[in-house]
């Protein structure tokens, strides 16, 4: 089964062809950060825009790499759910569109399932029941998967995400947005020791919270300013990544432990994060855990994931009509 799959829900426009849920035969993401760059942050009408200018181009262009036309294709699929309202409504009124035109099914996609589906491309063996640490610039959860279609959150950010963390704390370092890829690259060359960052704590042992943590490395940058010293970049990023990676594996190892996971995956655009990949590798290792991680290419925001979800929400019959709207907020 071929689907067409859309991905418009925040700053990236993106366009899949996926066959049966594990194959990719096209992928094209035409990404809008340069713009937003010089705002500091993604601009939610600026996004919508950008979207409406580029969907038609990006799905011609995946249909064209997939040596495709629309009526070869035996669905679309589109993210739905969660993301910037006017991002969302762009995917989703052009697939209404293409799925009437073509009269083929529309799949609707939640984004968060998306990205746990990235897993599926990359690792054919990879089947539910497993536990899933999902960590992006909106979200940073703990899934069970216990179906293609079937989940349960026991636990979340209660304040900003992970990768809303790193973006935050990387601005207040100097690096542009999205600063999670630079806080990275700086941390290899720092001293994780220098600066102490605390320690947040969570009722629930599987919660996060990282605003505090945020704030801290805001605070520290901003007391140095007023005393005139300097502040060694490198080393703050390796403090900072260090402390987030080590709440995130540790909270993930923890709940995988209670709940008797064996097999363990990571999702999401903070899953591109090498101190994060080598610490739940080597947590895993040490428990004799199976561990799951996509490419880096197929970390952040991208249609391919869509399709591959969409496979199995089809296969589970969950099929919209036209009446489909978009939703900037839904949980799993
Ligand atoms: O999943 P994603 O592409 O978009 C959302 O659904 O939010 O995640 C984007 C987030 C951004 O906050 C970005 O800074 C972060 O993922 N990110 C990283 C890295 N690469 C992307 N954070 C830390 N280290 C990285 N290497
Ligand atoms: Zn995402």
């Amino acid at each position: 089964m071929k689907i067409l799959a859309i991905e418009s829900s925040c700053d990236e426009t993106a366009c899949a062809l996926v066959e049966d849920g594990r194959t990719v035969i096209s992928s094209v993401v035409a990404t809008q950060i340069d713009e937003h760059k010089l705002y500091g942050g993604v601009v939610p009408e600026i996004a919508s825009r950008r979207h409406c200018e580029n969907i038609v181009g990006v799905c011609d262009e995946a249909l064209k790499q997939a040596r495709l036309e629309l009526s070869q294709c035996d669905a679309v699929a589109v993210t739905y759910a969660p993301g910037l309202i006017g991002a969302l409504l762009v995917g989703v009124n052009f697939a209404k569109s293409l799925a009437l035109a073509a009269n083929i099914p529309l799949i609707p996609v939640h984004h968060i399932k998306g990205h746990i589906a990235a897993n599926y491309i990359a690792h054919s063996e990879l089947e539910p029941p497993y536990l899933c640490l999902v960590a992006s610039g909106g979200h940073s959860h703990i899934i069970k998967v216990k179906d293609y279609t079937e989940f349960e959150t026991i636990g979340k950010t209660l304040d900003d995400a992970a990768g809303e963390a790193f973006d935050k704390a990387a601005r207040s370092m100097g690096f542009p947005y999205p600063g999670g890829i630079h806080v990275d690259k700086a941390s290899k060359l720092g001293d994780d020791k220098r600066y102490k960052l605390p320690i947040p704590k969570t009722e629930n042992p599987y919660d996060f919270s990282f605003s505090g943590l945020k704030t801290a490395v805001i605070n520290l940058v901003h007391n140095a300013e007023q005393k005139g010293e300097e502040i060694n970049v490198n080393d703050l990023a390796a403090a900072f990544q260090h402390t987030v990676c080590g709440i995130l594996t540790s909270k993930f190892i923890k709940a995988a432990l209670d709940n008797g996971y064996k097999t363990i995956a990571l999702a999401g655009g903070v899953a591109a994060n090498s101190g994060l990949r080598n610490a739940l590798t080597e947590q895993a290792k040490l428990h004799g855990m199976k561990l799951y991680i996509p490419p880096v290419s197929l970390c952040g925001d991208n249609a391919a994931m869509i399709g591959s979800q969409a496979y199995y929400e089809y296969l589970a019959g969950n099929i919209a009509d036209s009446s489909l709207n978009a939703v900037a907020s839904l949980k799993l």
